[in-house]
C-alpha cells in the first residue's frame, strides 16, 4: 500500500490526540503501529478507518484521497476492513452467520457466493468445526480468528487491526497471531497497533513509533528494534520486554 499523512490532527477536548502527524510511505505490505498507552494509535487507525473525522489534515491511501463526507466515507468503510480487541461478533449469529451476514447484507453477494467465500477462510484457518457455533460457545481466541476471517472475506483493501490479541486469555495469542500471519501470506495488507514486540519485529515491513500524537521514529523493524539510539523508545521497548 501507499499511504501519505499530511499534518493530521485530532483534538479531544483541548488535548491533541494527533498532533499535527506525517508520514510518507510506499511499498508497504504490513505496516505496525506501536507505543505508550494513550500515544494515539487507536485515533489514528479510527482515523484510517473513517470513523473518526480530524481536525486537521490530509490522508491518501493508494493515491485516494480520504474525504470525510458521508459518501465518500460510506464507499471508504466499505474498502477497509476493521478488527478490534474484542466483541467484534454479533452475539445471536453463528460463526458462519457472523461471516456471511456482512457480505450479503452490505456488499450484495449472493448467500452462495458468501457461504463459499465463508467456507474457504474456515477451512483454510481449521476452523471448519466451529461454524456453527455461537460466539458464547467459542473461546476468545477462535472469536477473534473468526472474527478476522469476517473481515478478511470482505476482500479489503487494507485491513485494520488494533490490538487484536489484547482482550485474549495468553494461551490464545499465539493461535490469533498465527492467523494474521496466514493472512499476510494471502496477500492480504495490514495495518496493525500491538504490544506484541516479537510479532511486530517478525512480521512488520515497517514499524511506527508513535509518542504524544506524533510519529517519533519510523523504519524497518530491526531500525526500531535493534540498538535505537532514541532513549523514549529504548525505554519502551525494554520495559515492554521486562518479563
Ligand atoms: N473519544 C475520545 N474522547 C476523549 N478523549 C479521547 C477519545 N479517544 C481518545 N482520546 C484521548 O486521546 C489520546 C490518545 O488516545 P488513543 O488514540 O486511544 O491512544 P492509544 O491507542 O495509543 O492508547 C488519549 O489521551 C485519550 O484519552
Ligand atoms: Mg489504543
Amino acid at each position: 500500500m501507499q499511504l501519505k499523512i499530511e499534518n493530521l490532527t485530532r483534538n479531544f477536548n483541548g488535548q491533541k490526540a494527533l498532533d499535527n502527524l506525517s508520514i510518507s510511505l510506499t511499498n508497504v505490505t504490513s505496516l505496525v503501529l506501536i507505543g505508550p498507552s494513550g500515544s494515539g494509535k487507536t485515533t489514528l487507525l479510527r482515523v484510517l478507518a473513517g470513523l473518526e473525522t480530524p481536525d486537521a489534515g490530509t490522508i491518501r491511501i493508494n493515491q485516494r484521497p480520504l474525504l470525510f463526507d458521508e459518501a465518500s466515507l460510506h464507499s471508504h468503510r466499505k474498502r477497509i476492513g476493521v478488527v478490534f480487541q474484542g466483541y467484534n461478533l454479533f452475539p445471536h449469529l453463528s460463526a458462519e452467520e457472523n461471516i456471511v451476514l456482512p457480505l450479503t447484507k452490505v456488499h450484495g453477494l449472493t448467500r452462495e457466493e458468501a457461504m463459499a467465500r465463508a467456507h474457504t477462510l474456515l477451512s483454510r484457518f481449521a476452523l471448519t468445526g466451529h461454524k456453527d457455533k455461537k460466539p458464547a460457545q467459542l473461546s476468545g481466541g477462535q472469536q477473534q480468528r473468526i472474527a478476522l476471517c469476517r473481515t478478511a472475506a470482505l476482500k479489503p483493501e487494507v485491513m485494520l487491526l488494533d490490538e487484536p490479541t489484547s482482550a485474549l486469555d495468553p494461551e490464545f495469542t499465539t493461535e490469533v497471531l498465527d492467523l494474521v500471519h496466514g493472512l499476510q501470506k494471502e496477500g492480504i495488507e495490514l495495518i496493525m497497533v500491538t504490544h506484541e514486540m516479537g510479532f511486530a519485529a517478525s512480521a512488520a515491513d515497517h514499524v511506527i513509533f508513535m509518542d504524544q500524537g506524533r510519529i517519533l521514529a519510523n523504519g524497518r523493524p530491526e531500525e526500531i528494534f535493534k540498538n535505537n539510539p532514541n532513549t523514549r523508545i529504548n525505554a519502551f521497548i525494554s520495559k515492554v520486554l521486562k518479563y
